[in-house]
């Protein structure tokens, strides 16, 4: 063999090898990762266990925006805001507790927020915003983000959400949809029309036949149900399911006056807690048109 193919293989060998090595690391990285953040999770679902919960009139912790119920200014987005799919991130960027034009927001400063606007678990907080810079190739510790990166579609933005048009129809997804979020408020069957798990579930699963029944690119994975499944238990525990607080959330992206959130446990709501309340939505979807599309094919 030439010198040159010889040296042109070897370093082909070494490229493979090393790309080989450095995905096993980054797969063995993110196993140990996710055990260990599940680990932290489990003490939190303990420590909230033996210790009182919070008055709740007092969850938002003292020195924080919110704090006694006092919202900072509310303050719609103007031309040049960057807002997302996230009615939760776009309202604390309108309240100012992100930044408010929604840019150079770093992952660690979201962890906080969230945490301490609406009393998520520490474990939560971490989890989430880190899942979220892997999808778009950053680091968790260093990076930054504008609020609309995180639209990635089929990131964790997906079809079929409860308060926007697929992208294939919405390019825009911080572009809330007034009748899908107008048919959620008036869907409620619990006291005073409050949502119930039972709401959503039914909710999911007309959207979901209508989204794959009109949107050609529709796709929906099972990590995408469940991403869907898992809004509508922050929309259940957060909120209660409660309409009066859901309608200015939803639609303005404003938090309430005198708001707190309904998460009372001492360090906010776990991951283990949020799973069996996105297990009770999900396990009641029907996803008819899935079940017409096995049927065809078999
Ligand atoms: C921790 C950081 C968070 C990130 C990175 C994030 C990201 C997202 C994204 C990308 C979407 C769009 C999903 C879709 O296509 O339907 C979304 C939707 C949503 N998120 Fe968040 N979110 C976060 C925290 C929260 C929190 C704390 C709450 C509740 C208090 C929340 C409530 C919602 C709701 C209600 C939707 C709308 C669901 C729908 O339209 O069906 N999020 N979020």
């Amino acid at each position: 063999m030439p010198s040159d193919s010889l040296q042109a293989s070897g370093s082909f060998l070494v490229v493979a090898l090393s790309n080989i090595f450095g995905g096993v690391v980054a797969s063995i990285h993110g196993v140990l990762m996710i055990i260990v953040v599940l680990v932290w999770d489990f003490g939190i679902v303990i420590f909230n266990l033996s210790t009182p919960n919070h008055a709740s009139t007092r969850v938002v912790p003292q020195g924080y925006a919110g704090a006694n119920g006092l919202w900072p200014k509310y303050d719609p987005p103007v031309e040049g805001n960057s807002r997302c799919s996230c009615p939760a991130l776009n309202a604390m960027a309108n309240h100012g507790i992100l930044p408010h034009d929604g840019r150079n927001i770093t992952f660690r400063e979201l962890n906080t927020a969230v945490r301490t606007t609406y009393n998520f678990a520490p474990s939560f907080c971490y989890f989430v915003p880190n899942h979220m810079a892997g999808i778009l190739d950053r680091n968790y510790w260093s990076d930054r983000f504008d609020l609309a990166d995180l639209d990635v579609h089929n990131g964790v933005e997906h079809d079929a959400s409860l308060t926007r048009e697929d992208p294939f129809f919405q390019n825009d997804q911080s572009t809330v949809s007034v009748p899908l979020v107008e048919k959620l408020l008036k869907s409620g069957t619990g006291p005073n029309g409050d949502l119930t798990p039972a709401d959503f579930s039914r909710l999911l699963s007309e959207r979901r036949a209508e989204s794959r029944a009109r949107n050609p690119q529709y796709s929906q994975a099972l990590q995408h149900k469940l991403l869907g499944s898992f809004n509508s238990a922050a929309m259940l525990t957060c909120f209660g399911g409660k309409i009066k607080d859901l309608r200015p959330f939803l639609l303005e992206e404003r938090i309430p006056d005198n708001w707190q959130p309904q998460i009372t446990s001492r360090m906010g709501l776990t991951l283990a807690a949020v799973n069996g309340v996105l297990a009770r939505v999900e396990l009641g979807v029907e996803d008819v048109g899935a079940k017409r599309e096995k049927l065809k094919a078999a």
